[in-house]
């Protein structure tokens, strides 16, 4: 998709990714709000978790939604914290940014609450497994 970049996350993002995952903490399976101190605790973190990449969503310069891959040590790779603004949905633009980060080497893999259907859509035709997870 022409435009669309996958930028690793920076401290000039944390907040835009706080708010991002607190307005979709009920699609997510820690639905905590979380507060500036506790994400920036998470962002310092990061840089002990080289196996979680997180990511921001780019379309041509504007901050759009966020990503993570997590490589497990079993060597697949987990899909997560997926979000894309409301007023960019449906445009096929998750499911590009997810085909971005799959790996077809490796089993890919992905969680979803059986109320949220379009995240298993996103998965499935990224090359992810949705896996469908009760409340
Ligand atoms: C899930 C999410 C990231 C998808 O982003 P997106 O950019 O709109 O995704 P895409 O446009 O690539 O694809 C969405 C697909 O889901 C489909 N879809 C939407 N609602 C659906 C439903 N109720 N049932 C089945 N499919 C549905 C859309 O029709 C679309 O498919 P299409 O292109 O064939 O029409 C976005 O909706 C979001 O941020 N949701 C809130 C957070 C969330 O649920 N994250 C996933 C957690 S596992």
């Amino acid at each position: 998709m022409i435009g669309l970049e996958l930028r690793g996350i920076t401290q000039d993002d944390i907040e835009f990714a706080r708010i991002m995952r607190n307005e979709n903490r009920n699609s997510f399976v820690d639905n905590r709000e979380v507060s500036p101190a506790e994400q920036a605790e998470w962002f310092a973190g990061l840089a002990d978790k080289p196996h979680v990449d997180f990511r921001i969503i780019w379309l041509d310069g504007i901050r759009i939604g966020t990503m993570s891959v997590t490589k497990h040590t079993d060597g697949s790779l987990e899909i997560g914290n997926g979000t894309v603004l409301d007023e960019y949905r449906g445009r096929g633009i998750a499911t590009a940014a997810e085909s971005m980060l799959a790996d077809p080497r490796v089993r890919c893999w992905g969680t979803f609450f059986e109320d949220n259907p379009a995240a298993a859509v996103v998965m499935r035709r990224a090359g992810f497994e949705p896996i469908p997870i009760r409340r």
